[in-house]
């Protein structure tokens, strides 16, 4: 377990690492879909939860935990869950914890993607959605109702550069009993933390300034524990956006 104190620097190239028995200066890609039992009995509390280890790939695994790890420990949030890509994360973190009959309010100023999951996606799944202007914090008040769950923003805004003020959009939220889900894509948790603003759960493309070369595909949703084992680790297992093993080896 790393250290929370060391320096952003130091958890970017060292956070999470889990050495295996080879004692690898490099982190090691687990190749793998499965995982082995020293019994039956074993494999089943695994599969039921019952006792921790990994069981199968899409749920978790070693190379995909030491990625979310670190990425946990550069925003300060509880746990992290990775995506194949951005909009994985997205879809995932809004998806998990809605059901028919729910409310969301979306500042409007959103990549093009996240507008359509807000606009298009939800209401075709009986949750009715409100976007609004991001800036104008009577917008969030007004449009919030006793069933909304959740508010969505981006901040600073890709690719306008719009700014929403996060911290008080999350008391907002916390008023109405709703989440507020922020995806920094933008500013990365080098530049802003908005779990220390308020936000319940982040979000990020880590195509973009995460992996930093252009290389590859991903997503991370962060929030915390009580979060991902109430809406985000069984919508993850059963839907399967998982990342691939081979992903963090370019990250
Ligand atoms: C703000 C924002 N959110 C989400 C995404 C989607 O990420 P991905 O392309 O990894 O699916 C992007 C991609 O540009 C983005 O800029």
């Amino acid at each position: 377990m790393t250290d929370r104190t060391f320096h952003p620097e130091t958890l970017l190239v060292h956070g999470g690492t889990l050495r295996s028995q080879f004692g690898e200066t490099s982190e090691a890609l687990f190749l793998t879909q499965g995982y082995v039992y020293d019994s039956a009995e074993q494999a089943e509390a695994r599969f039921t939860g019952e006792s921790p280890g990994y069981q199968y790939s899409r749920f978790s695994n070693p190379t995909v935990t030491m990625f979310e790890e670190r990425m946990a420990l550069l925003e300060g949030a509880e746990v992290a869950r990775a995506t194949a890509t951005g909009m994985a994360a997205v879809t995932a973190a809004m998806l998990c914890q809605v059901k028919a009959g729910d409310h969301v309010v979306a500042a409007k100023a959103l990549f093009g993607s996240c507008r359509y999951i807000v606009e298009d996606l939800l209401p075709r799944l009986g949750v009715a959605s409100t976007l609004i202007d991001g800036a104008d914090l009577q917008a969030w008040k007004d449009a919030a109702r006793p069933e909304t769950v959740a508010f969505f923003l981006e901040s600073p805004t890709n690719p306008t550069l719009e700014l929403v003020d996060i911290e008080a959009v999350a008391a907002i939220a916390h008023a109405a009993g709703a989440r507020l889900v922020v995806d920094n894509v933008f500013a990365t948790p080098m530049w802003q933390k908005p779990m220390a603003l308020g936000a319940d759960v982040v979000v990020y493309s880590a195509t973009k300034h995460i992996d930093g070369q252009g290389r590859c595909l991903g997503g991370v949703v962060l929030c915390s524990q009580e979060f991902l084992d109430k809406h985000l680790q069984t919508f993850i297992r059963q839907t399967g956006p998982s990342m691939s093993p081979f992903t963090p080896g370019c990250c």
